[in-house]
């Protein structure tokens, strides 16, 4: 996160004598990201955060590849992933390559034995259904429909549910996720022309904090492995921090749309930046508005990324029969565009409804055996008049 956040109670200066009523110390922990070069938070917790107790197990998750190179567009129905009960058991990888994994889940129950640390990859976690609170060591984050939550890699987590009936669509990173560059300026302030500004993207206020020694278990992920580790002290014994480097949630309902004219190009609903793929938000928008403008997008040959679009709600003009959960791939190499009739179709329409989160990655997605029990083989013929 590029700004300064602050939460609890911290001591006036960096690596200084920092005591608890008792007299005790607090344990300090720098908490870096890109070695020493990147964004980071300095915590302060009431035991040592280094108490492993245990290794138990561990389990080997990383995605069954079904075709490593594709050429075919999919259609995924994403809605089709059966709902599981344990979080991380839900989550099945659909997409993937070296730099990231394109993740749907619909866990039906909140994380109670075990909390979850991702040690190889930020998260990104759009909230399609469902409501509840995110729990971080950093403090707690409540989330509802139109969500995304940017959990650092290395946060520890547990996510709790207000209902049974949750739908999320993920992305984890092996790269660090950003807000665009170009929408900051010198200092990290968001500029006047970025469609969303401080105020949109919310910071954990709510510290929970628990002295507590016993047996804590926390699943790490670690290189497609997730390990179970027994920590001897309570995870969240964080009394206090301050950096940049915490979990935050934005609202893609709070993304003002840029329109003009003529068709924009996808950057203007860029939201979100790695150096391996973007994120961007459709969100409901006026139309272009040229007196002869055409509002469905043109054939476009995106050759060097692929480009994978999630359906959340409204009507999808460029496209026929899609619904609401699906998921579109136009991989890397080959041109695509609007279905048939759909030019025709948009011309006079001054408005949509349509919501969306598109994933453009620079390296070419592998389709993964989950991904190919929930597609649409034929789609990549739909194009046919
Ligand atoms: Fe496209």
């Amino acid at each position: 996160m590029p700004f300064y956040h602050q939460l609890g109670k911290i001591p006036h200066k960096r690596h200084t004598q920092f005591r608890k009523p008792d007299g005790s110390l607090y344990y300090e922990q720098l908490f870096g990201t890109i070695g020493f070069d990147g964004m980071y938070a300095n915590l302060y917790h009431e035991q040592r955060p280094t108490q492993v107790k245990e290794i138990l197990g561990r389990k080997n998750v990383s995605p069954k590849i079904a075709d490593a190179n594709n050429i075919k567009s999919y259609r995924f129905k994403g809605f089709q992933v059966k709902p599981e009960a344990d979080y991380l058991e839900s989550r099945k990888t659909v997409l993937t390559n070296a730099d990231c994994s394109i993740i749907l889940a619909a866990p039906q129950e909140s994380t109670e034995d075990y909390f979850y640390k991702n040690a190889d990859a930020d998260e990104l976690i759009f909230i399609h259904k469902g409501s509840g609170k995110l729990r971080t060591l950093l403090g707690n984050l409540d989330f509802k429909y139109g969500d995304y939550l940017l959990i650092p890699r290395g946060i520890i987590y547990k996510i709790d549910f207000d209902t049974t009936d949750n739908r999320l669509f993920i992305v984890e990173s092996r790269r660090p996720i950003y807000t665009p560059k170009r929408y900051r300026n010198y200092f990290g302030q968001l500029l006047e022309h970025s469609p969303f500004c401080e105020r949109d993207l919310r910071r954990p206020q709510e510290l929970e904090t628990y002295n507590e020694s016993g047996d804590f278990l926390i699943k790490l992920k670690k290189q497609d492995e997730v390990i179970d580790m027994v920590y001897a002290s309570h995870p969240f014994d964080v009394v206090g921090y301050d950096g940049y480097n915490y979990p935050y949630t934005f609202s893609i309902h709070d993304f003002e749309p840029i329109t003009g004219r003529v068709h924009q190009p996808p950057p203007v609903h860029q939201t979100f930046e790695t150096d391996a793929f973007v994120v961007c938000s459709f969100c409901p928008r006026i139309y272009d508005y040229h007196p002869e403008s055409i509002p469905a997008p043109y054939n476009h040959s995106n050759i060097d990324s692929d480009e994978v679009l999630y359906y959340v709600d409204g009507d999808f003009m460029s496209r026929n029969d899609i619904e609401a959960g699906h998921i579109s791939l136009h991989p890397a190499g080959i041109p695509h565009g609007p279905h048939p009739g759909a030019t025709e179709r948009s011309i006079g329409k001054t408005q949509t409804e349509e919501l969306a989160v598109m994933v453009d990655t620079f390296k070419p997605l592998q389709i993964t055996e989950e991904g190919l029990a929930i597609a649409d083989d034929s789609y990549y013929k739909s194009w046919l008049e």
